[in-house]
């Protein structure tokens, strides 16, 4: 069920100049029901110019510590402003939003993530692994110093770079895990777009199912707005924030 609730600031950890991770504690309740896939809507603190939420994907949740964890990059106002965050500080976030990913039934998977789409696949491993789900890792980014969170992954993740700084050389379709598609019955994929579409390219051609999830602007988060639409090859248009973030690539009209 959607909440709406204060979160304390526990931790503000920079990265780089460019990104950091939050990680918050709800006020009340707990983050039980949070799956791998799903998004926050934070409204971000008093900021000129900014007035609607920013939606996060779910970066990592401990439920033992009630702690859920956000990277962020910095792109923008908002952002921005989050990142002034300190500990102590109180965020008003709207949560669980969005479907999540479909792991049901997945005996091997390949979780590729690129710039902040690395965020919502430390959640979903760490699922895998907790279902005794085999899984590779895949991240790419277009240089080491891009390709955060390497070290949040259970397992290693495999990496590619473009300029080769990092793991194989190259996008992360030429990666050699690419070559051999086949060897998985799932691919999840969040990322840049013409990332995800050449992945769901690669994935439908080896008849592998791939989810993607879509990183669309977003206003209200609850399907209110219709801000977020995406056009679907069966359903029409669908709002990636009710009904996605994540989708089969197969039924997205941007994706054929
Ligand atoms: C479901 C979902 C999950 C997301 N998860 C994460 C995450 O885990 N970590 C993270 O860092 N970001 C994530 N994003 C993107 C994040 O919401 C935007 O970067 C943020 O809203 C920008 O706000 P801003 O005020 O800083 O920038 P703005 O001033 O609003 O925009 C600055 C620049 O960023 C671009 N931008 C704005 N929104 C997006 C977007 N959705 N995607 C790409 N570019 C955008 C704008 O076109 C503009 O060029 C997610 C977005 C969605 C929809
Ligand atoms: S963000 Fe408002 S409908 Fe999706």
């Amino acid at each position: 069920m959607k909440k709406r609730e204060l979160f304390t600031v526990i931790e503000h950890i920079p990265f780089s100049d460019q990104d950091f991770m939050l990680r918050l504690r709800p006020q009340q309740g707990d983050l039980e029901g949070v799956r791998p896939g799903q998004f926050v809507n934070l409204l971000v603190p008093k900021t000129a110019g900014v007035f609607l939420r920013r939606p996060i994907s779910v970066c990592d949740v401990d439920m033992q510590h009630n702690v859920l964890s956000l990277y962020v990059k910095k792109v923008g106002k908002g952002t921005r402003a989050l990142d002034q965050c300190l500990p102590g500080d109180s965020l008003d976030i709207l949560f669980p939003l969005g479907n999540g990913f479909g792991t049901e039934g997945v005996r091997h998977a390949l979780l590729l993530g690129g710039g902040a789409g690395i965020a919502p696949m430390v959640y979903l491993s760490k699922q895998l692994e907790t279902m005794h789900i085999p899984y590779q890792v895949l991240l790419a980014g277009k240089t080491a110093a891009s390709v955060q969170l390497r070290e949040c992954f259970p397992q290693t993740p495999a990496i590619a770079t473009d300029d080769g700084s990092l793991g194989e050389k190259g996008l992360i379709t030429q990666h050699s895990l690419m070559q051999n598609l086949k060897s998985y019955d799932k691919v999840f994929c969040c990322g840049p777009t013409p990332m995800m579409k050449a992945v769901a390219r690669m994935a439908e051609a080896a008849s592998v199912p791939c989810e993607v999830s879509l990183e669309n602007t977003m206003a209200c988060g609850l399907g209110a707005c219709l801000c977020c639409v995406t056009p679907t090859v069966a359903q029409g248009n669908v709002c990636v924030c009710t009904d996605g973030p994540v989708f089969d690539s197969r039924t997205l009209k941007n994706f054929r």
